[in-house]
């Protein structure tokens, strides 16, 4: 069997995962395989905001360097996840009582600082992830609250400036298909495009999940943003069932990461895929959806599943 980064490398794709570090330091053969199955790596956790600045002003990016070093040893590329989030904050910034000013100054900061300590290195950045709400208008975060829904742009110019070479992305999910929550990323990457505004490319997340049944139009939807003339990614694959998992729930579950990877493949300008994860050992779905689980191409003894099948024949 070929690797998937190898048959990937035929369609000028790169193949990534999302890693652990936990698992990537202590379990051989998960080391082994994220060299060896993929070409792009994404920090699962470390280079969250509450993981490289846990106490304010004291930076802590050793875990993250470690991955890079990884991925330069494997000759892959890393995705920066993520510098702009409501999610995943460190404490003294959540419950801190700082004025508009001040935290305009901090975000700042913490994108500067952030891109600039891996300047070169990085090869695209999520710059903003998950702005919307469902019904498509801006999500009520820290920031919308108290930057006002300028951030997003502001975000993505002192990005650029920090590594003038990484490509920067928007990233969401629920955004695969059509609807007013994709509505409304196209219209804001069309808007800051047309102002000038660094954005280069939309990753659409793909946490799918069986019981929803699975999208329509998601190869339509891409084109949508290829057709701006944007980068496009698949950049958090992962296709969650209820448990127990069963034959048939395991074929739905491939025909989810099929969609997915063809819609990448019929868009000319997705250059990368990537699992969130690659195996059931490790996942953050049994811990953020009650009952659910099995979400991986892998089970959690390695062995590949009917969805690690389906990439493999489609690439
Ligand atoms: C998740 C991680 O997988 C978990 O380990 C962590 O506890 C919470 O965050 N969208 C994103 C990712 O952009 O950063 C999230 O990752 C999953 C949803």
């Amino acid at each position: 069997d070929r690797p998937l980064r190898q048959l990937a490398a035929d369609d000028r794709l790169r193949v990534g995962t999302a890693v652990d570090m936990t698992a990537l330091a202590e379990d051989a053969p998960y080391r082994s395989l994220a060299g060896s199955e993929f070409s792009s790596v994404t920090p699962e956790n470390v280079m969250k905001w509450e993981a490289i600045e846990p106490r304010r002003g004291e930076y802590d990016y050793a875990a993250a360097d470690r991955l890079v070093r990884f991925a330069e040893r494997h000759g892959q590329k890393v995705r920066g996840h993520v510098l702009v989030w409501h999610s995943q904050l460190p404490s003294w910034l959540t419950e801190g009582d700082f004025t508009k000013e001040e935290l305009r100054e901090i975000l700042r900061r913490h994108v500067t600082d952030t891109v600039r300590h891996f300047k070169g290195r990085i090869w695209h950045w999520d710059v903003v992830n998950e702005a919307f709400n469902e019904d498509g208008t801006l999500r009520d975060s820290i920031w919308l609250r108290e930057l006002g829904p300028g951030y997003i742009a502001d975000a993505f110019r002192w990005a650029h400036e920090a590594d003038p070479r990484a490509k920067l992305f928007y990233n969401d999910y629920n955004i695969e298909w059509a609807g007013p929550k994709s509505d409304a990323v196209l219209d804001l990457v069309r808007t800051l495009r047309a102002e000038g505004v660094p954005v280069d490319g939309v990753g659409f997340q793909g946490h799918l999940g069986i019981q929803y049944g699975l999208p329509g139009g998601v190869a339509a939807n891409f084109q949508r943003f290829d057709a701006l003339g944007v980068q496009t990614a698949v950049t958090e694959a992962d296709v969650r069932m209820i448990m127990p998992a069963d034959d048939e729930k395991l074929r739905t579950q491939a025909e989810g990461y099929r969609l997915l990877l063809d819609a990448c493949l019929r868009a000319r300008h997705c250059v990368s895929f990537t699992v969130w994860g690659f195996t059931d050992k490790y996942s953050w779905v049994p811990d953020t959806f009650e009952g659910e689980g099995a979400a991986n191409i892998l089970d959690e003894t390695y062995r590949p599943k009917p969805a690690y099948r389906a990439l493999q024949a489609a690439l």
